[in-house]
């Protein structure tokens, strides 16, 4: 066991694999850009409408009810969430197959990702439902209990790690650099966004509970 490992040459070869990929990744790509654009509007366009209805009920006048107006959201949301996806694999095909990606392993770790992060999206809306989806407390409608089972004992956020992973996975296998630089993008959207929606759903539910504990001492 006297093997030793060249700090140096691995700092040069990790460098050096950094710069092939990036250099792989055509930002010019009109479709890559589309794509970039897509990822982080979404997030920001759901927040938006979101607080403007929490702050209006402007989606709940115009569709009847709470329920309704949180189900029309929902189709939109997912919509644009389709609408993402296919701008993502329309821009990967015009992207260069990089050979450094092209390893069985990564090849494995692809798949893994696709398939956590699909459990991970599946399993989280079983448990929420379409309105604890789709931001139901915005709308009013809240959740009776925090749920603490699978997949929440094991992601905070399934929904958003899920999705990331997704987005992982796909690039790994069709081995494309430009998928992971969305990837990392995706990712940070999803940061922003949290900083927005945690604080927001943590005071929508003291809220609440404020209220319930107030009529409790009544
Ligand atoms: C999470 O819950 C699932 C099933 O409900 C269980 O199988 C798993 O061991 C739990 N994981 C952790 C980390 O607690």
């Amino acid at each position: 066991m006297s093997e030793t490992v060249d700090f140096k040459a691995v700092l040069e070869q990790t460098k050096e694999l950094y710069g092939n990929l990036i250099q792989a990744v055509d930002f010019n790509d009109p479709y890559l850009r589309y794509s970039l654009v897509w990822v982080a509007f979404n997030p920001i366009f759901w927040n938006i409408v979101a607080r403007l209805e929490y702050n209006t009920h402007f989606l709940t006048k115009v569709t009847g009810s709470a329920k309704a107006g949180c189900y029309t959201l929902a189709v939109i949301i997912f919509t644009l969430g389709l609408g993402r996806d296919h701008m993502f694999n329309l821009a990967l095909k015009n992207q260069e197959t990089s050979p450094f990606l092209q390893v069985d392993l990564l090849q494995k770790i692809g798949y893994a990702a696709i398939t956590l992060g699909q459990i991970l999206v599946l399993s989280s809306m079983y448990q929420l439902g379409v309105t604890g989806t789709y931001l139901g407390d915005y709308f009013g409608i809240l959740m009776k209990d925090r749920v603490t089972s699978f997949p929440f004992n094991v992601s905070n956020n399934p929904m958003y790690q899920g999705s990331t992973l997704s987005f992982l996975g796909i690039s790994l296998i069709k081995a494309k650099p430009a998928g992971l630089a969305v990837t990392l993008a995706v990712q940070l959207m999803y940061d922003i966004a949290l900083q927005f929606e945690e604080p927001f759903t943590t005071k929508i539910y003291a809220n609440r509970d404020s209220v319930e504990n107030q009529k409790k001492n009544l």
